[in-house]
């Protein structure tokens, strides 16, 4: 979307030929015949998405039992082909699949490691809409990877589930294209026993339905989002409705121990909301919020529209972190997770600018402060190639971040804003690569930005001081 000025930037030695290639995108993995392929292209994660085609929406109708821990129910997803298929994939963690169909008309299919391959009864044409249902259920069990990502995905918590899904995590609790170059609308019918809370992602549609002793929450995201910002936490929790002072609505949600912290996120939610809108454009979605769970997770996450905090009551500049992903990763997503600078340099960099904003300090005294620091790992870990052994290193964030203010300095603020907007704009609920950043910035600049961002994301040093 008017980037064809593109130039790649000249990469330094650690980062691979291959990062100047085109993203994963949509669809596209490399195939055998008429077979999708089991990964969706991107590199550092070759199993994650399908290759194929191309989901245009999830139907996720799920029901939620804390006391057994079972998950139930199922997923319909509308895809459209973008190959012959007489097979494809879909990716699924653990689960039982008791049924799949394809168009209606059962299909046969087979579990092989998180990867669950449909047959159908017939060929799916290239081009061709076509909707799978999966019938499953099951306890779901989380990913859990103690070096690098933790805990994350389903998991399961006395009083319901904390579901936060970045990078893969999606698949422990539906059957999904689970990268973010393939985005989609969800719809959510989530049914928890009564009294319990289930939120998920976009708007809620009606008022929840109980009969039986158990409480039917109908969810939708009408604009594209990636599967790992999808969730259906689910527990006892303290809600706050209302708008904020722009007229945005606004779904706060905090599990009980939280209840004295409520009345702060949702103010706080409205009044960063409304404050990025006017930095980084037009708010994307319908709706912001925020969540605290009671489980101790150590991290948030940016879940499209409502936010999530995992077991702590965020400090205003986390809420204005995970608030500019929902431009910035959300709106915008990377179509291969190791341009996820684009998404933690530019929400940590929003940090900077609320702190210059509520006058707690200049971006340019934080930047300073890392600067100064020579022996900072950060030197040696260029973020423009996050690693998938360490994706969310500090580098990816603070690095990135600096790699955002040193473009600030060097083009100038009348520049920096009108690119950010610009960057926001352009690429609205779809994917985006480090190339396509680089060619905007140097045409509304009218600069030649190569030797900066080649210094600031791809060389494992620390760049020449700046000015
Ligand atoms: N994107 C999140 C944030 O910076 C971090 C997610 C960490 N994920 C994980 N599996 N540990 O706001
Ligand atoms: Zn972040």
């Amino acid at each position: 979307v008017g980037t064809a000025t593109a130039c790649a930037p000249s990469q330094g030695a650690v980062a691979p030929s291959s990062a100047a290639a085109a993203p994963a995108s949509a669809g596209v993995g490399t195939s055998t015949g008429t077979m999708g392929a089991p990964g969706i292209g991107d590199p550092d994660f070759p199993s994650d998405g399908n290759g194929g085609y191309d989901v245009r929406h999830y139907d996720l109708r799920l029901s939620y039992d804390p006391s057994s821990r079972k998950l139930a129910g199922s997923a319909t997803i509308e895809a459209k082909a973008a190959q012959d298929l007489t097979s494809f994939d879909l990716d699924l963690h653990g689960l039982t699949v008791s049924r799949v169909a394809v168009d209606g008309a059962a299909a046969s299919f087979s579990r092989s490691q998180d990867e669950l391959v449909i047959e159908p009864a017939q060929r799916i044409r290239n081009g061709d809409g076509f909707a799978v249902t999966v019938d499953y259920s099951g306890v779901p069990e989380p990913m859990h990877d103690t070096a690098n990502l933790g805990r994350y995905g389903f998991i399961a918590t006395p009083d319901g589930a904390f579901v936060t899904c970045e990078p893969n995590g999606a698949k422990t609790w539906f059957p999904s294209n689970d990268h973010p170059a393939d985005k989609a609308t969800y719809d959510f019918r989530i049914t928890v026993p009564e009294g319990l809370t289930a939120i998920a992602n976009g708007e809620m549609a009606g008022t929840p339905q109980t009969t039986a002793g158990k409480t039917t929450f109908v969810w939708r995201e009408k604009h594209p989002m990636a599967s790992y910002l999808a969730t259906m936490t689910t527990g006892k929790f303290q809600v706050r409705t209302g708008t904020s002072a722009k007229g945005l609505p606004i779904y706060a949600a905090v599990a009980d121990s939280f209840r004295g912290s409520l009345d702060t996120l949702f103010t706080q939610t409205g009044k960063i909301t409304d404050y990025w809108s006017t930095v980084f454009g037009p708010y994307p979605f319908s709706s912001t919020g925020g969540v605290i769970d009671d489980y101790a997770a150590g991290y948030a996450l940016e879940n499209q529209t409502k936010p999530i905090y995992g077991g702590f009551s965020p400090e205003p500049a986390i809420i204005a972190h995970e608030l500019a992903h929902q431009w910035f990763g959300d709106s915008l997503s990377i179509g291969r997770w190791r341009d996820l600078w684009l998404n933690e340099g530019f929400a940590t960099y929003a940090e900077w600018l609320w702190a210059e904003h509520t006058g707690q300090g200049t971006a340019d005294s934080a930047f300073r402060r890392y600067y100064e620091n020579a022996a900072d790992p950060m030197w040696a870990y260029p973020p423009g190639a996050a690693r998938a052994d360490d994706l969310f290193s500090a580098a990816v964030y603070n690095r990135g971040a600096m790699t955002l203010h040193a473009l600030r300095r060097e083009i100038g603020d009348q520049k920096f804003f009108p690119l950010i907007r610009a960057w926001a704009d352009a690429h609205r609920y779809g994917n985006v690569s480090t190339r396509e950043f680089i060619a905007l910035a140097e045409r509304v600049s009218g600069k030649d930005l190569k030797g900066l961002f080649d210094a600031w994301l791809f060389q494992p040093k620390r760049p020449a001081p700046v000015m």
